[in-house]
């Protein structure tokens, strides 16, 4: 099993360029189902996407993916359909489920493996099915998938999500594309990705509106010729990167390819800690602060405080002067990365869903493994600024959602191979 050994404390410099957003490529490629011929511009080539595609390939779409220049083309020729999500493809990405929409809608039945609960919570899919049983889809859960069948197609209606979830938000948004009449889904999740999802339905001929938290769905006809859509940049990855510039830039960390307006909260916490940013049209330099203070952060739907940058972010609370506490709303056993970072001699604790940590504390190196994406990519953090060698195991779960990450860190100065 391949580990990466990092010899921490290196100062990085120099400049990262960011990825695909991970986040708003599945669903798009979900969507893609709905389509003739699509042309997919910066994805990101990492484990989930590839993922993805297998089951497109499986469901009966051709689809071609250009490594080098990170284009996908995806072509439906309607031939040979498997309305089918199996198992073994959901049960490693969640994201698989996303597909449901997408058949019902074009094909008026589906049979989705349900995900099952996952390193970070239970993650039960029950708004997902109460939008679509909302839009008119029969479902039944028989022998761990779902059955959803729409005989005579999903009828637009109004929909109010109990709780903001993004990917049942995803998955209503693309069912509801060809519903007849008018659809209104209400309490709907924001996150720029969503955003991106709709860029994409748009193109293909969607009539939506946005309104708040509100969406609204004008049943549309899909484009027969064929789209071009740019995937929005992974602000996640570049949350993850201002961090380690944050920990460690002494004198300027350049990150491009990004849009700083979309990820304002992110900035203006890190600001608050005292880390320096300047903001450029399309990059952010970041300068690690001189003495930090504390700060107490709350995950929250977009625009807050993303769950996916909170592991990342405890990390360098660790470093900062005095208790800062990071509360997790959003998903209910994402601390994984506490008795790990424990190990390297943060001094954290956890109360409910409170993670309490006091800094500063030197972080030594130590042989960890991480159970998650985000999880392992704080590990990452944590061993470029501990003393000594860190050893991280389980590397497969940072394949999943950092594309090139030893190349982009190595770029920047820092000693981390894989072995
Ligand atoms: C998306 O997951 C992301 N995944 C996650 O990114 C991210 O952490 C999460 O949104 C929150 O921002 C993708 O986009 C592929 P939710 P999703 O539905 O859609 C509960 C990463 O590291 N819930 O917004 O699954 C759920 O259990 C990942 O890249 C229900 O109760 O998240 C959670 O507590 C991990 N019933 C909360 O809502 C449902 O039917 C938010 O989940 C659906 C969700």
């Amino acid at each position: 099993m391949q580990k990466l050994l990092i010899k921490g404390k290196k100062e990085l410099s120099g400049k990262i360029s960011i990825s695909g957003s991970k986040n708003a490529t599945l669903p798009i490629l979900a969507a893609s189902i709905l389509a003739k011929h699509v042309t997919i511009k910066n994805i990101p080539l990492v484990k989930d996407i590839f993922t993805m595609v297998e089951l497109l390939n499986f469901i009966g779409l051709k689809t071609k993916i250009i490594k080098k220049k990170n284009i996908i083309e995806i072509f439906n020729f309607d031939k040979k359909i498997n309305t089918l999500a199996p198992y073994k493809l959901v049960k490693t990405m969640r994201a698989g489920v996303l597909v449901l929409g997408s058949l019902l809608s074009k094909y008026k039945k589906a049979k989705v493996s349900l995900p099952g609960g996952c390193a970070i919570g239970t993650r039960p899919v029950d708004l997902h099915l109460y939008a679509l049983k909302k839009l008119g889809a029969k479902i039944k859960i028989k022998n761990g998938y779902i059955y959803a069948e729409a005989k005579n197609g999903l009828k637009g209606t109004k929909i109010r999500f109990p709780s903001i979830s993004v990917g049942a938000t995803e998955n209503a948004l693309i069912a509801s594309f060809k519903a007849k009449g008018r659809t209104v889904l209400k309490n709907c999740a924001m996150e720029p990705e969503i955003k991106d999802l709709i860029s994409f339905l748009k193109k293909l001929g969607a009539n939506i509106n946005l309104k708040g938290r509100t969406i609204t769905i004008k049943e549309s006809k899909v484009k027969s010729s064929s789209i071009i859509h740019q995937v929005i940049f992974d602000r996640i990855e570049l949350g993850t990167y201002m961090i380690a510039g944050a920990l460690l830039a002494k004198k300027n960390l350049l990150i491009d390819k990004i849009q700083p307006n979309i990820i304002k909260s992110e900035i203006d916490i890190l600001k608050k800690i005292g880390i320096k940013i300047i903001k450029k049209k399309n990059s952010v330099n970041i300068i690690k602060g001189k003495s930090l203070k504390r700060i107490n952060i709350t995950t929250k739907p977009y625009p807050g405080f993303p769950t996916d940058l909170q592991a990342q972010l405890m990390v360098l609370l660790t470093q900062v002067n005095g208790v800062s506490k990071i509360k997790e709303n959003i998903f209910e056993n994402r601390f994984m990365h506490v008795p790990e970072l424990k190990r390297m001699g943060a001094h954290i604790e956890i109360k409910n869903k409170t993670a309490i940590i006091k800094g500063p504390t030197k972080l030594t190196g130590a042989e960890v493994m991480a159970t998650d994406l985000r999880a392992s990519v704080s590990l990452v953090l944590a061993g470029l600024i501990a003393e000594n060698r860190t050893i991280i195991n389980r590397i497969y779960h940072l394949d999943r959602g950092y594309e090139f990450l030893e190349r982009k860190l190595k770029n920047c100065k820092a000693e981390i191979t894989r072995v």
